[in-house]
C-alpha cells in the first residue's frame, strides 16, 4: 500500500480562508480579534516562529502585536507586561514564546496569563478543563492534528490510537482530544516495554518523540494512519520528522509529511483560538 498524504499546508490554507471570511464579518460588527506575541531574547528559531505568527495574523486580518524584551529582562518585567496585556481589551490572545531564558520561571509566567486569553492552552486551568472534556483553548499542535483527521474524514470511534511521547504540549493533550472522539488511547514513552509491538497495534499512530526517523516501517500496521509531529534538522540542513517517511509511506494508509504536515496547522489553530476568544469576549462565543 502507498499511503495517502494528509496535506497540512492545503488544509491549513483552507481553514485560513474560512477564518479570513469570518474575521471580515466580525470586523463589520465591531469585533477585532487581537493577538499579542511576547518574545524574550533572540533565540533564532523563536524569532522565525514569532515573525511567522505575525504574518499569519496579517493574512487573516487579525490584529497582532509583537512585544520584544531583551534576554536580560527579569521575571518581574515579563509579569508586568503580561498583567498589562491581560487588562488590554484589544488583546484576546497572549502567547509567550517558549523556551524562556533560564533565569525566568516558565511555570510562573504561564500561570500569570489570564486563562481567558491563554490561546496556547498551557495554563493549568485550561489543562484541567481539557481533562474533563470542556476545553476553552486546546493546545494548538494536538488541536491541529485533530483538524487534520477531521478534514481527512478519518473516524476515530473505537480505533486504537497510540501516541509516542508524553509531553505536556503534545503527547498528553493529544491523548485527551483523541479520547474525547472515542478512540482507545495509549501513551508510550522511553520506558515503555515492547514499544514496536504497542505501535503495531495502532490504527492511529502519533509520533511526538523528537528523534529523527524513529518510527520505522516494522512498527506500523498495514493501513494505519501515521501522524508525524516531529521536526528535526539533519546536519546537512534537511528537515525530517520522527517517522522514517520513505519506508512507512509504503505501509501506512495515511501519512503526514515533514515539512508540510502538522507544522502549518499549529499557527492556524493559534489564530483559530484567538478568533474564538474574541467572539467569547464579545458574548458571541461558546
Ligand atoms: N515554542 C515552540 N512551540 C511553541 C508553542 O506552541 N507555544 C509557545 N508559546 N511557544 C512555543
Amino acid at each position: 500500500m502507498t499511503a495517502q498524504i494528509i496535506d497540512g499546508k492545503a488544509i491549513s490554507a483552507k481553514i485560513k480562508e474560512e477564518m479570513k471570511r469570518e474575521v471580515a464579518e466580525l470586523r463589520g460588527t465591531g469585533i477585532f480579534p487581537g493577538l499579542a506575541v511576547v518574545l524574550v531574547g533572540e533565540n533564532p528559531a523563536s524569532v522565525v516562529y514569532v515573525r511567522n505568527k505575525g504574518k499569519a495574523c496579517h493574512d487573516v486580518g487579525i490584529h497582532s502585536e509583537e512585544h520584544k524584551l531583551p534576554e536580560s529582562a527579569s521575571e518581574e518585567d515579563l509579569l508586568r507586561l503580561i498583567d498589562k496585556l491581560n487588562k488590554d481589551d484589544k488583546i484576546n490572545g497572549i502567547l509567550v514564546q517558549l523556551p524562556l531564558p533560564k533565569h525566568i520561571n516558565e511555570k510562573r509566567i504561564l500561570e500569570a496569563i489570564s486563562p481567558d486569553k491563554d490561546v496556547d492552552g498551557f495554563h493549568p486551568y485550561n489543562v484541567g478543563k481539557l481533562m474533563i472534556g470542556e476545553p476553552i483553548f486546546a493546545p494548538c499542535t494536538p488541536y491541529g492534528v485533530m483538524k487534520m483527521l477531521e478534514y481527512s474524514n478519518i473516524d476515530l470511534t473505537g480505533k486504537n490510537a497510540v501516541i509516542v511521547g508524553r509531553s505536556n504540549i503534545v503527547g498528553k493533550p493529544m491523548a485527551m482530544l483523541l479520547l474525547q472522539k472515542n478512540a482507545t488511547v495509549t501513551i508510550c514513552h522511553s520506558k515503555t516495554k515492547d514499544l514496536a509491538g504497542v505501535c503495531r497495534g495502532a490504527d492511529i499512530l502519533v509520533a511526538a518523540i523528537g528523534k529523527d526517523r524513529f518510527v520505522k516501517a516494522d512498527m506500523v500496521k498495514d493501513g494505519a494512519v501515521v501522524i508525524d509531529v516531529g521536526i528535526n534538522r539533519l546536519p546537512d540542513g534537511k528537515l525530517v520528522g520522527d517517522v522514517d517517511y520513505d519506508s512507512v509511506a509504503q505501509k501506512a494508509g495515511y501519512i503526514t509529511p515533514v515539512p508540510g504536515g502538522v507544522g502549518p496547522m499549529t499557527i492556524t489553530m493559534l489564530l483559530y483560538n484567538t478568533i474564538q476568544s474574541a467572539k467569547k469576549a464579545a458574548g458571541k462565543g461558546k
